[in-house]
């Protein structure tokens, strides 16, 4: 008996997947582009034709259309009747000047990042990251004000989902002192104090930061409710709290120094007092979360020591500090929450 081709044949995979993975960064890119040229925050104030977005961005005729077209395919932008409007997607976060603006990101990306993963492959090889030699990423940034008030948008895109959770994690009420440890401007100290009038806060970050501080705090009208205090977290010691918190800074350091860190805030809390870390953690089997473990060898790209972690990880290192870890969840984007708390 003879088969026919078609009921023996398995299905041929389809590249497309790969083809899209190959071409990914054309859609970076292009939303970088875009926030440069500050299209979602032209169209915020309610659509426009093609010749009218080119006058208001300064755009070329030659490219316009293909890049105006691409956003609409990328769900960024709608087009009707030749009109371009913000999709409901862009209109919600990826207009500047807006609570829960996220497009610092890309422009973080745009600034700091892009350039230098086009020499992936080199750190690959050598193990080296992609910045001058000698030069820290934190105070090179520092000394470029438009990039670091990016990189500030980039880090508070988040605050408000991140303060509500820290809302359902912790009992505010009974907490004094609170001490965010690179705390950058001030803005995540400051969503926390405002919702609890029992509460100051104290943000430890390095000088260059102290202006963008004073101008978010400032603004918040919470001058008096939260302090500066510049420091060098690694060296510096951390003051007493009732409650601290390690965002985004375990993954910038090496293990030693992250040890270090939580069992120095071990020493400083205030007994029953809580300890909440994230970042970007990598899921405990390393081999689900993509943009997490792209973003570790994003960190060995521009740092010497740092990388992504595991939440078993960081659960090892509180409790040979001599915490007891008190949850573990998902936070807003890619990053992972661990609270623990010092016994009372
Ligand atoms: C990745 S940002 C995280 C900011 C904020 N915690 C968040 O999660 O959005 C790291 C912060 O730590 C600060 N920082 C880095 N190294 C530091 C050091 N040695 N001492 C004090 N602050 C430092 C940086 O200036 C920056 O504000």
């Amino acid at each position: 008996m003879s088969t026919s081709p078609a009921s023996t044949a398995t299905a041929e995979p389809d590249p497309l997947p790969v083809i899209e993975l190959a071409m990914a960064f054309y859609g970076s890119r292009a939303l970088m582009s875009a926030l440069e040229l500050g299209v979602f925050t032209a169209l915020a104030d309610g659509g426009a034709d093609r010749s009218l977005l080119e006058e208001k961005l300064g755009l070329h005729p030659r490219t316009s259309q293909d890049f105006l077209d691409s956003l609409v395919a990328l769900r960024l932008l709608t087009r009707e009747d030749g009109r371009y409007a913000n999709s409901a997607l862009a209109e919600r976060f990826l207009v500047r000047g807006r609570d829960g603006y996220v497009g610092g990101f890309a422009e973080m990306g745009s600034a700091s990042l892009y350039p230098v993963w086009g020499k992936l492959t080199d750190t690959l090889r050598t193990g080296e990251p992609q910045i001058p030699a000698g030069s820290n990423f934190f105070e090179g940034l520092y000394q470029r004000p438009e990039a670091a008030r990016k990189f500030m948008d980039a880090m508070d895109a988040f605050n408000a989902d991140i303060a509500a959770t820290l809302e359902e994690l912790a009992d505010w009420s009974a907490c004094a002192t609170l001490t965010d440890v690179g705390g950058a401007r001030g803005d995540l100290a400051a969503r926390l104090v405002s919702a609890h009038p029992q509460l100051s806060a104290t943000c430890m970050d390095l000088p260059g930061v102290q202006p963008l501080f004073d101008e978010r705090v400032g603004e918040a009208g919470l001058a008096d409710r939260v302090a500066f205090h510049s420091a060098d977290f690694v060296h510096d010691p951390l003051p007493a709290s009732d409650a601290f918190i390690f965002g985004h800074i375990l993954h910038g350091r090496d293990l030693d120094q992250r040890q270090d860190l939580i069992d120095r805030a071990y020493a400083a809390l205030s007994p029953g007092g809580s300890l909440f870390i994230y970042d970007r953690m990598i899921d405990d089997n390393r081999n689900t979360k993509a943009l997490s473990l792209l973003g570790s060898l994003g960190m060995a790209l521009v740092s010497r020591i740092g990388s992504e972690y595991t939440p078993a990880d960081c659960r090892r290192w509180l409790e040979r500090a001599g915490f007891e870890v008190v949850a573990v969840r998902p936070l807003a984007a890619t990053d992972t929450i661990v609270v623990a708390r010092k016994p009372a």
